[in-house]
């Protein structure tokens, strides 16, 4: 089994892609948000590019709940932004959610003809890592990345996931994976104080969302397996 990582979605570079499994990362925020909603009972995650097609989906859907952010801040108009507490059970169970971000819904939205789509976050990396195990295949991983640049966070969970890997199954990687594993190599190694130096972080940060990244960064709190089905993501048992 091969895992190719790509540190940003601009990396895909119009590769063909219908026939790969994809995981996409946006550890924050986009799918620690994913991941919590299903989690809190919505129905589906559909995703979009562009702020004008999330209002004219709204405009032919009033039951649509809009979510996402431009700048980590809710759009004007929106329902909600891109804090994964914000998606609470009360709030969005059996809801759909149309989900509007700078990077992670960019990665989907390139990735929508691959075989399979799966969303992964530190909430939920074991379970994409027993899907991963289960279907035996080849799969590219994107980091969504921040504006373009690699974001530290999305990398090392893509790390985190290739190092859980390789401890049940033989996994190669591109030289960039294999780069994202060498921390994890290391027993002292001290993720949570690594993750603080991501700029991203420190961005959301300064913008008040501090108890955002701190429920982004707990690792598998959350059971959820966010797998595309048709035009969005669902809870697969
Ligand atoms: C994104 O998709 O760009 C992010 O999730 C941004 C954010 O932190 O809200």
């Amino acid at each position: 089994m091969h895992l190719e990582i790509y540190p940003t979605h601009n990396h895909l570079n119009g590769d063909s892609i219908e026939d790969k499994n994809v995981v996409i990362i946006d550890v924050l925020r986009a799918t620690s948000v994913i991941a919590n909603a299903l989690n809190n009972g919505a129905s589906k995650i559909k995703t979009v590019a562009s702020i004008e097609d999330a209002f004219l989906q709204k405009a032919n859907n009033s039951e649509l709940i809009l979510g996402g952010e431009r700048n980590a801040q809710k759009v004007t108009g929106f329902d909600f932004g891109n804090s994964p507490l914000e998606y609470s059970r009360e709030k969005i169970a059996y809801k759909t959610v149309l989900l509007c971000t700078t990077n992670g819904t960019q990665a989907v939205e390139k990735s929508k003809r691959a075989k399979r789509i799966v969303a992964a976050s530190f909430l939920n990396l074991k379970s994409i890592t027993d899907y991963l195990i289960n279907i035996k295949e080849d799969t590219i991983v994107i980091c969504s990345g921040t504006n373009g640049n690699f974001s530290l966070d999305d990398g090392l969970c893509a790390g985190l996931l290739l190092h859980e890997l390789r401890k049940c199954k033989t996994i190669s990687t591109n030289d960039f994976g294999e780069l994202l594993l060498l921390p994890f190599e290391n027993k002292n190694f001290d993720l949570k104080n690594t993750l603080k130096k991501a700029s991203h972080l420190k961005y959301l940060e300064s913008k008040g969302y501090g108890s955002d990244i701190q429920y982004c960064l707990e690792i598998n709190y959350l059971t959820i397996l966010p797998i595309w089905e048709n035009d969005g993501f669902i809870h697969k048992e």
